[in-house]
């Protein structure tokens, strides 16, 4: 039942903010500045013994863990990145005991993510998942982790799913930071950021009608660039991935700092860049690249937290805390996704050659 909605697609990304509530209810504990989560199986001493964290996923759940891995390097100072998980398991990948291994997931059944996690079930890892199937095969290979809570995604394109990853990384997060550094008033500071996230939602979800007319204007185009600086980057590729999906425009994602280095050869009027600008530290160095752009005779729209005078379009989105920025910036750009595949007369639920879950090798 679609809801009133033409697409899953449509009703998926309307569900945000009851999923975020979902994936917070019950989980913050006010009194310590942080979360409990349930099922992850890690004690206080454990947490403290991890040195590394490594996040596997594929596609969409791969962008979500890039995120992740940056959330829990800033809030708890482990290092730790994402890595495709059919790229790991290929590899012969060092397995090391110190580091925690995190098995990212919607369906639980991904053939590559599953693969991954039985080798380094094997060489004695130690691996969470992050899912939102509850019992799937995923969850069920695990040592414990955390359900996402998206509810049920019935669209092949991920979007609800992946908002929920992010968000669970950022409980995740905080709870390793505060068994670390983090101090009590920073976790305070992050917990109020994710109260904030369901009204900010729905705030850039009424904003829908910008974002359709703004698809419109691009929907010409035969190539995109996205671009985003750190914590803006794996939001450039997720939208990247979205658009290319379900409208078969070619799309790029590209970190802005390597603009420079060749993809700039690009720019043209007739390949527009999309950019990701969060009002934090690297404002001024991502206003940089716009500039270098529009020399370029490039058309761009931003997604920003205030009008971008360099830039053609701009969606604004709420500011929240820093850390917590790349959960909304994502948002208008999977309502941009869609809107353009609608404008081509796309199957939205269905794109071609692709399937919901990949149980094959
Ligand atoms: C993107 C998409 C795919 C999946 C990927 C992993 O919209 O749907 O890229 O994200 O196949 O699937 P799960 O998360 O079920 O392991």
């Amino acid at each position: 039942d679609m809801g009133g909605h033409d697409t899953y697609m449509h009703k998926e990304i309307h569900e945000q903010a009851d999923a975020v509530d979902r994936a917070l209810r019950g989980r913050i504990d006010d009194r310590f500045s942080t979360v409990h989560l349930g099922g992850l199986n890690l004690d206080a001493r454990d947490a403290r013994a991890v040195r590394r964290v490594k996040i596997l996923g594929c596609g969409t759940s791969y962008h979500a863990g890039q995120i992740g891995a940056q959330m829990i390097e800033e809030l708890a100072r482990i290092p730790a990145d994402a890595e495709p998980a059919s790229e790991f398991r290929y590899r012969n990948p060092v397995v090391d005991p110190d580091t925690l291994y995190i098995a990212v997931s919607q369906s639980g059944e991904t053939y590559d993510v599953l693969a991954a996690v039985q080798e380094l079930k094997r060489k004695g890892a130690r691996v969470l998942g992050l899912v939102n199937v509850v019992g799937s095969a995923i969850a069920r290979e695990t040592d414990g982790g955390i359900y996402v809570h998206a509810g049920p995604e019935v669209c092949v394109v991920s979007t609800k799913c992946f908002t929920n990853m992010v968000v669970s990384f950022g409980l995740l997060a905080l709870h390793l930071g505060r068994t670390r550094d983090l101090s009590v008033a920073d976790g305070k500071r992050i917990i109020e950021g994710l109260r904030k996230l369901p009204a900010q939602i729905e705030e850039i979800l009424a904003g829908e009608e910008q974002i359709e007319k703004l698809s419109k204007e691009y929907a010409d185009a035969k190539s995109m660039m996205f671009i985003g600086r750190v914590r803006g980057y794996p939001v450039a590729r997720e939208a990247s991935l979205k658009l290319k999906e379900v409208s078969y425009i070619h799309a790029e994602a590209y970190p802005a700092s390597e603009l420079k280095h060749g993809p700039l050869a690009l720019i043209e009027p007739a390949m527009p860049t999309v950019a990701i600008v969060p009002d934090d530290d690297l404002l001024e160095k991502n206003r940089a690249a716009l500039e270098e752009i529009k020399a370029r005779s490039g058309r761009i729209l931003a997604v920003a937290h205030q009008e971008q005078e360099k830039a053609d379009h701009t969606i604004v989105v709420p500011k929240n805390e820093d850390e917590l920025d790349p959960i909304l910036m994502g948002i208008p750009l999977q309502l941009f996704a869609y809107y353009t595949a609608k404008a081509m007369g796309r199957d939205i639920d269905k794109p071609r050659n692709l399937a919901k879950s990949v149980t094959v090798e």
